[in-house]
């Protein structure tokens, strides 16, 4: 196996640094988040599969079935599986890139359908659990601590070229929501940090400190759709002056304390996803490695972005419907002309939804929608 680790601490355009396995594993982490040798050390504790039927923390009973698939990665319970497998046709001879690596749920699948894949998670914990989880499949797998958005690079430098698929399941994992240390929860108290790439940019306390109120309250409602993002942004500001923000229950309890609660959601639902939306600048990533992929598919390769809300969802869509159209027509024009940036075909115009019992089984998956376009 080629676990080629390589921390690319400038992600982009800029030059990128290289570190073997060791000295990653050396590398001093973000308080509290511990990495070790042993990739199973970040998980949490696990039944092992023993129990007939347990309740999770909510009270609500969970199948064996579903203890069994959360035996087999605590990490996260990968999505659409079945969906994503009928998309990206994986087969003997064929190269999958898995720009989400996560806990390597999708890409174990796609190996043993008897693709190769070129992986890679800007999360270097889901790069070592992973990784280390998929060493059974030789060199038909390998990984790279980069960020999708550098798509391009990541396969003309592992020589591997045009892929016959490409995968995106955006956002976070569910390590990312159930490790207080990571800062993504509003329910567990931590470190108020959302980096999904922990060893660089600014967290989401810096954010919160350092910006100004019009920008905080811009990134309420074009990230978060928080309809009193400036109310939030008013509360903050003042707040901050006493005491900046460090911790995730903090920030919570003030959004709470300013807003009615009410409804199913917590108050500080959507700053929260504002917030991780802008500390990862997921939208620009997202929209760079669409554009990337023109490029890195052969013909009659498949793209497969999996998204979790409308905001992603809307640039996926936009950008499938933009490439597959066969020709473009203005009112002033005598006649339609053929589209020069007609790229895909798309195999259904709606986007595929997670079965009733994928979302009794996986409530994380309710709001999951992919998406499929093939080059032409
Ligand atoms: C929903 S999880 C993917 C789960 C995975 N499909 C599985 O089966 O376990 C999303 C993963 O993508 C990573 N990620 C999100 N945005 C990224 C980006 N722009 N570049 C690289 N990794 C990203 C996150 O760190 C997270 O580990």
């Amino acid at each position: 196996m080629v676990i080629s680790i390589r921390p690319w601490i400038e992600i982009g355009t800029s030059e990128k640094q290289e570190a073997s396995v060791d000295s990653v594993w050396r590398q001093p982490a973000t308080e509290g988040v511990v990495l070790s040798a042993d990739p199973y050390a970040v998980m949490g504790p696990t039944d092992g599969g023993k129990g007939a039927s347990a309740r999770s923390g909510g009270g609500e009973e969970i199948s064996p079935e579903r203890q069994a698939a959360r035996a087999k990665s605590d990490y996260h319970l990968p999505v659409l599986m079945d969906e994503v497998l009928t998309a990206l046709r994986p087969g003997s001879e064929k190269w999958i890139f898995d720009g989400t690596l996560g806990g390597g749920g999708h890409s174990e699948a796609l190996l043993r359908a008897g693709a190769s894949v070129i992986a890679c998670d800007q999360d270097l914990e889901a790069i070592v659990y992973a990784s280390a989880r998929l060493a059974v499949f030789g060199e038909r797998f390998s990984a790279v601590h980069a960020n999708f958005g550098s798509i391009d690079r990541i396969l003309s430098e592992s020589g591997v070229g045009a892929v016959d698929g490409i995968l995106l399941d955006l956002g976070v994992s569910s390590r990312h929501l159930d490790a207080a240390e990571r800062g993504f929860s509003f329910q567990k108290d931590g470190p108020l940090d959302m980096r999904m790439n922990f060893t660089e940019g600014r967290s989401a306390a810096d954010l919160v400190n350092e910006e100004d109120e019009a920008e905080l309250a811009r990134i309420f409602w074009e990230f978060g759709e928080e309809r009193a993002s400036r109310k939030i942004a008013r509360a903050i500001v003042t707040a901050r002056e006493k005491q900046p923000f460090t911790r995730t229950l903090e920030l919570a309890g003030l959004i709470a304390s300013v807003l009615p609660r009410g409804g199913a959601k917590h108050p500080a639902t959507r700053v929260f996803q504002a917030l991780r939306i802008a500390v990862n600048e997921e939208l620009v990533r997202l929209n760079e490695a669409l554009a990337k992929s023109i490029d890195c598919l052969k013909p009659g390769g498949a793209l497969a972005v999996i998204t979790f809300h409308s905001l992603e969802d809307r640039i996926v869509k936009q950008f499938m419907r933009r490439h597959s159209e066969k020709t473009i027509d203005r009112p002033e024009w005598p006649a339609p002309k053929p589209n020069p940036e007609y790229f895909f075909d798309l195999p259904g115009r709606k986007p595929i939804a997670p079965s009733v019992e994928e979302q009794k089984a996986n409530p994380r998956a309710r709001s999951a929608k992919l998406r499929v376009a093939v080059r032409v």
